[in-house]
């Protein structure tokens, strides 16, 4: 007996998008294409993969998802490192600088929807290849508490329209690039004197990337960092608080709740100034359903003009743990407009010459053409929830008519074959 090959499944932590979902997904595209557009940015798509130095540069060798979350793709070129992308922001900000874009414009405004892909372990709201929708206001004018308050402002009005109920905002700020500098050397310095109530990770972390021990969750490292910090910030300059303070009171003039999280770090390593996470309730511990901040420094980094000063900001929202938190799960089923069913299969190329001239007018329409039995095309109709069933029998051939079942009213009418379209598209308001 010979065996049957092995079936093969989806990889782990992704998923397939289809039947009433894909509809679902398309709608809340549809929803944050309109909001972002709104607020005058633009679309841009880059590639699914990068070079991983790319990466590496600007997330930070000793963030986990460069640490530990790549994944890299194998090529027959050795020395080419690509990897798949696991988030949009690096990409974009080589798209810039590649593409010279402080030469054409002041401040680009740009947003992207696409998969990322992140080697994590999978569990609910936490995938290896998940969705973002996100945005990057970048340029040699982006350095203004203004865009900060208009890029929370889009990301809390984005979520409300995509369904999510109750986002909440927690803000914080790092403050500027020497800002950053200085707190590091104060956060090592004391925790370096507390250096045995860290947990193991944090006392690796704390060599590496001080601020990741702010991010900690284990009580013996909260209170350590409750004991550094008290119920403070960072301790920054006050130029960069005045301008934090700015963006706090932009957000209160435009009535957007805000909560200030004075411990709140990110994991990446690119952000300056203004971070931020929006969560909603009932996602688990994968509370975030959106997070960003400004990255100033990351231009120069990826090799921008020395010699210009650029600022940046973006956030990105997973649309997984977006219909997560809005509770959309059913998905979306979207009926044809016509179901055509012959009564013998001679008749197929004249039923097929209809639905052609009736798709060709925008008015979606299908039929079987395998001869099936009346009843399983009458039932195939209702499968699809179809608007109209389109009746095609000898008399209808005979006399060049067709019957058009309204299959919500369950009325039914004749009429002429050349008028079909017409006549659908007057029913449909197309
Ligand atoms: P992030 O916090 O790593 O930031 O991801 C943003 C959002 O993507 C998260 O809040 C979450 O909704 C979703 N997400 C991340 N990882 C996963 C996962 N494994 N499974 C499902 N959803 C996930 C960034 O990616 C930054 N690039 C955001 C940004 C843009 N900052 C400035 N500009």
């Amino acid at each position: 007996m010979t065996q049957s090959p092995r079936q093969i499944s989806i990889p782990r932590g992704t998923h397939d998008i289809l039947g009433p979902q894909a509809p679902l997904w398309e709608k809340l595209e549809a929803s944050a294409r309109r909001v972002l557009t709104c607020y005058g940015y633009s679309e841009i798509r880059t590639p699914i993969y990068e070079d991983v130095a790319l990466f590496k540069r600007s997330l930070g060798d000793t963030s986990d998802v460069v640490n530990k979350q790549l994944l890299e793709l194998k090529t027959s070129n050795e020395d080419e490192g690509l990897a798949l992308r696991p988030e949009g922001t690096a990409a974009v900000v080589r798209s810039y600088i590649e593409n010279n874009n402080d030469k054409k414009e002041p401040l680009s405004k740009m947003f992207y929807i696409g998969p990322m892909f992140r080697g994590e372990r999978p569990q609910k709201g936490r995938l290896r290849q998940f969705h973002q929708i996100g945005v990057e206001a970048i340029g040699p004018q982006a350095a203004s508490p203004l865009l900060d308050a208009e890029v929370l402002a889009l990301a809390m009005h984005l979520l409300t329209e995509c369904g999510v109920k109750t986002p909440k905002l927690l803000l914080n700020t790092l403050g500027s690039i020497e800002d950053k500098q200085h707190v590091s050397v104060f956060l090592r310095d004391a925790f370096n004197q507390r250096r045995d109530l860290l947990c193991e990770d944090c006392r690796q972390r704390f060599e590496r990337n001080v601020f990741r021990v702010l991010d900690c969750k284990k009580p013996p490292c909260k209170a350590v960092v409750a004991e550094v910090l008290g119920n403070q910030g960072l301790p920054l300059s006050a130029e960069s608080m005045a301008y934090f303070d700015k963006v706090k009171a932009s957000l209160t003039d435009l009535n957007i709740p805000f909560t200030i999280a004075p411990h709140l770090v990110r994991g990446l390593d690119y952000y300056t100034h203004t971070v931020f996470e929006i969560t909603s309730e009932g996602l688990g511990s994968q509370d975030a359903v959106g997070a960003g901040g400004r990255y100033s420094g990351l231009l120069h980094q990826l090799g921008a003009d020395p010699k210009t000063e650029f600022s940046a900001i973006g956030f990105a929202v997973g649309v997984e743990r977006i219909l997560l938190a809005s509770g959309q799960t059913e998905g979306i089923v979207k009926g044809l407009d016509a179901y055509m069913v012959v009564m013998d299969h001679v008749f197929s190329a004249r039923a097929f010459n209809l639905i052609q001239q009736l798709r060709l007018a925008g008015i979606s329409a299908d039929m079987s053409y395998n001869g099936a039995s009346m009843k399983s095309q009458l039932s195939r109709a209702n499968k699809l929830s179809a608007r109209f069933a389109l009746i095609l029998g000898e008399d209808e051939m005979k006399s060049e008519k067709i019957a058009v079942k309204d299959m919500t009213a369950s009325t039914q009418e004749i009429i002429d074959q050349n008028n079909l379209v017409n006549y659908i598209a007057t029913r449909l308001k197309k």
